[in-house]
């Protein structure tokens, strides 16, 4: 088996960065913020955030925050909470949350909080429980989230819990890996997690696994290195990622890097990008696969920026 390709990884995302005006960053332009989040946890997996500039990104992720409290995925787009979460996140890397106005970023997201206890991702309304894992992930890095109605949120994120033990977008909608993701992460972080059927969501997860040792979304999918990420933490975070092979998806998630021009893609072949880089070293860090930063499952960001935050709280109080 190949090993990791930690060098070209790095360089491949640096020079991501800095290939601005290429067709891919044209199209991605909007996704920047969730591309920062993306490359910068990387490169901090990797133990090589210091190849950045902190100020420079900071500055860049302060001007795209919007009168609302809201951040956009780059300067002069419209803000969203994805956006929002995945500046939080950047900030937090860099230990600069302190640069924020906490109760602004606060309002806004609570304000994206409807009355049965749902978020909404922006002021159009979509709903889906993707934002609500990100609310309460967002407010918990600000120690803010006795701010939103914990008791509602986590209502509707088990009314998204289906018979199969799965969680979809919306109540009753299909179970997919993604979305299984998200409403664990926000019932780990409320601590409510007795609300799973562990047995029964962790039989239907193990199935992701097929014979190349990769992790699918769903049954009949073809596996992907972004799954290695969704599966995987929501198996740890219910205690059961001994009921998948770990060696058959180290494996599988080696094969599926560029190791000339760096980078890692969806499935072995593919082309490269920023997000099957991240969630391939985030998996393989989950992993515990060697020289790799332990990540979070549920806060998606490394452990050391987690338990800074954590102490962070003790201190204030
Ligand atoms: C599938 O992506 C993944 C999801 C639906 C979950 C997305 C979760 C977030 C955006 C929350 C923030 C995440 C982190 C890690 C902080 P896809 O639609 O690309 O799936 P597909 O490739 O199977 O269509
Ligand atoms: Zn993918």
């Amino acid at each position: 088996m190949g090993e990791l390709a930690t060098e070209k990884h790095v360089q491949y995302i640096l020079s991501v960065e800095k290939k601005k005006d290429d067709f891919q960053s044209v199209v991605m332009e909007h996704l920047r913020m969730n591309g920062a989040y993306w490359g910068l946890t990387a490169l901090d997996i990797l133990g090589k955030l210091d190849t950045v500039d902190a100020d420079e990104v900071v500055s860049w992720v302060m001007s795209c925050q919007h009168e609302s409290g809201g951040f956009s995925g780059n300067v002069g787009h419209d803000p969203h909470i994805l956006y929002t979460l995945s500046a939080v996140q950047v900030l937090a890397l860099f230990d600069k949350l302190d640069v924020l106005d906490v109760d602004k970023v606060t309002n806004y997201v609570v304000g994206l909080q409807n009355e049965d206890g749902s978020f909404s991702g922006d002021i159009w309304g979509e709903v889906d429980s993707r934002f609500s894992y990100i609310a309460i992930l967002c407010l918990s890095l600000l120690h803010q989230l006795d701010k939103i109605n914990v008791e509602k949120a986590v209502n509707f994120v088990v009314s998204c819990k289906n018979m199969d033990g799965g969680f979809g977008c919306t109540p009753g909608g299909e179970s997919h890996s993604g979305q299984i993701f998200c409403c664990v992460g926000a019932l780990a972080l409320t601590g409510s997690l007795h609300h799973v059927d562990k047995d029964l969501l962790g039989w239907w997860l193990c199935e992701r696994q097929v014979k190349s040792g990769g992790l699918n979304g769903r049954p009949e999918k073809l596996p992907d290195v972004c799954y290695s990420w969704w599966v995987l933490s929501s198996l740890i975070m219910i205690d059961r990622v001994h009921w998948i092979s770990k060696e058959k998806l180290i494996k599988f998630i080696l094969d599926c890097q560029d190791t000339e021009n760096g980078g890692i893609s969806d499935r072995p072949d593919d082309a490269v990008d920023v997000y099957h880089t991240y969630f391939g070293i985030a998996g393989l860090s989950l992993l515990e696969y060697p020289s790799l930063k332990p990540i979070d499952p549920a806060y998606a960001l490394p452990v050391d920026v987690v338990n800074r935050i954590r102490l962070g709280k003790r201190h204030a109080i």
